[in-house]
């Protein structure tokens, strides 16, 4: 998501006439956009934020910006951390960013003294819908779309209902003019990105859409990005499990372009702690999603975030949450140590998990999710699969391209093939990434 509101932002800037260069030495202006989904992330993007505005004391002109989350959540407070900040920006002012660093050099321009600091945090309604612009490359393939901001499930560990606000859906029609026109530059696969996407369209004016013909708005946007002429792939993320009804699970029987590859958050395996987390699923409901999809796809991928450490977690607990996701079986997983927010309910929640047993756990599903990765990528060898060619691969010795699935697959090919979907034949894999050789003969023409 915060990928996605940078390029935006630059796609704005880029259109008023600023460049965008390669090396952060060589900028005159540097934006930071903010993560604080954690204190660590809050804590890199400080330390990022000083670095730079040493730079100051050798070129005055230097301009310093803090967007995003971070600059939602600690708002003025910012400055008396990093005191030469010129711009603070929050999560529902993207868009007015190039006004904002116009009025500074007008400022500056005109001698007037360096160092007032401009700052909006406030809220803006129809904010969502400003998220639309994107910086192409000229042979990009993939892209994300946002279509949602904000969350109001209050999950008791989550600053992101205060760092993003309510839930705000885009029209539908603004979000297909958007993907077509994606589609039109060469795009082949898209990514919808939301706090919370399957709350997509729940809260919006009218709702005269709502659950037309048995389907959530999600799915009916699904059904209709399904058509866009030229898009082979939908993805999205993320969903929450009490919004993964029937419809979106039968949608995958029924929409061969979405990828049967989900992102469905755990955060535990505990029914005790998923009510302290106010996350209103049980280990049972979240296990028949799951096997619906299965059931849907028996090929299915599955990714899922989940926090160790949450407060109150005992070792039964935590055993719960391994069990699950044994069971499960993940591909892939982001695990993260529980940090506390303040502001949200569990930073003063009794039983405090100590670092030291957050790591532990930590690194027990981290070893799980490696063996679970390794095996199904070990699986693969030997098979052929559908792989969409997005370009030369990090070290510019092969192609690089990824499966259905969301494995990374690296390959001799030729530029002709970018953005075409080539079977490859997995010869070689590792736990993150496969190797193989294009089954030319079924090369999309
Ligand atoms: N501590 C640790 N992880 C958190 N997440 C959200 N809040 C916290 C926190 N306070 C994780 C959740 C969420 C992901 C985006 O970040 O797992 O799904």
């Amino acid at each position: 998501m915060n990928e996605r509101d940078s390029e935006a932002v630059a796609a704005m800037l880029r259109a008023r006439g600023y460049r965008l260069v390669q090396h952060e030495d060589d900028c005159d202006i540097m934006l930071l956009n903010t993560c604080s989904i954690r204190d660590l992330a809050e804590q890199k993007a400080i330390g990022k934020a000083g670095y730079m505005a040493a730079r100051k004391k050798r070129r005055p002109q230097f301009i310093l910006g803090i967007l995003g989350c971070m600059a939602q959540n600690r708002g003025a407070a910012l400055l008396d951390l990093l005191p030469d900040v010129d711009l603070i920006v929050g999560t529902q002012k993207f868009h007015q960013v190039p006004g904002y660093l116009d009025n500074l050099r007008a400022a500056r321009a005109a001698g007037m003294p360096v160092g007032d600091t401009i700052i909006d945090i406030a809220e803006e309604a129809g904010s969502q819908n400003t998220i639309r612009d994107h910086v192409l490359d000229e042979r990009q393939v993939t892209a994300f779309v946002s279509i949602q901001q904000g969350c109001n499930m209050d999950c008791t560990f989550c600053i992101v209902p205060k760092t993003r606000g309510d839930e705000r859906s885009r029209p539908m029609d603004d979000i297909m003019v958007e993907c077509r026109a994606l589609a039109e530059r060469g795009v082949r696969e898209i990514t919808l990105l939301g706090q919370i996407v399957t709350s997509y369209g729940r809260r919006s004016a009218g709702r005269q859409n709502a659950h037309a013909g048995g389907a959530t708005p999600f799915v009916q946007l699904l059904e209709r990005l399904h058509e866009i002429d030229g898009l082979a792939r939908l993805r999205f993320t993320s969903p929450h499990p009490r919004g993964f009804k029937q419809d979106l699970v039968a949608a995958y029987g029924r929409l061969p372009k979405l990828c049967e590859c989900v992102h469905l958050p755990l955060q535990s395996g505990s029914d005790r702690l998923l009510r302290a987390m106010n996350r209103p699923y049980t280990r049972e409901s979240y296990l028949q999603i799951v096997d619906a999809l299965r059931r849907a796809r028996p090929d299915m991928y599955f990714s899922t975030d989940v926090i160790v450490g949450f407060p109150g977690e005992t070792e039964a607990d935590f055993a719960q949450t391994l069990e699950l996701f044994e069971a499960v079986n993940y591909d892939m997983a982001y695990i993260f140590k529980y940090s506390i927010r303040s502001g949200t309910p569990a930073a003063t929640m009794p039983g405090q998990v100590p670092d030291a047993v957050k790591e532990e756990r930590n690194q027990i599903l981290l070893r799980l999710l490696e063996k679970n990765s390794r095996r199904r990528n070990q699986s693969l060898v030997g098979t052929v699969q559908e792989v969409l060619v997005e370009g030369p691969d990090k070290k510019g010795l092969r192609y690089m391209g990824r499966t259905r699935g969301n494995r990374t697959v690296h390959f001799e090919a030729t530029e002709r093939l970018i953005g075409k979907l080539v079977p490859v034949h997995i010869t070689r894999a590792t736990t993150s990434a496969l190797y193989g050789e294009p089954a030319l003969a079924g090369v999309e023409p």
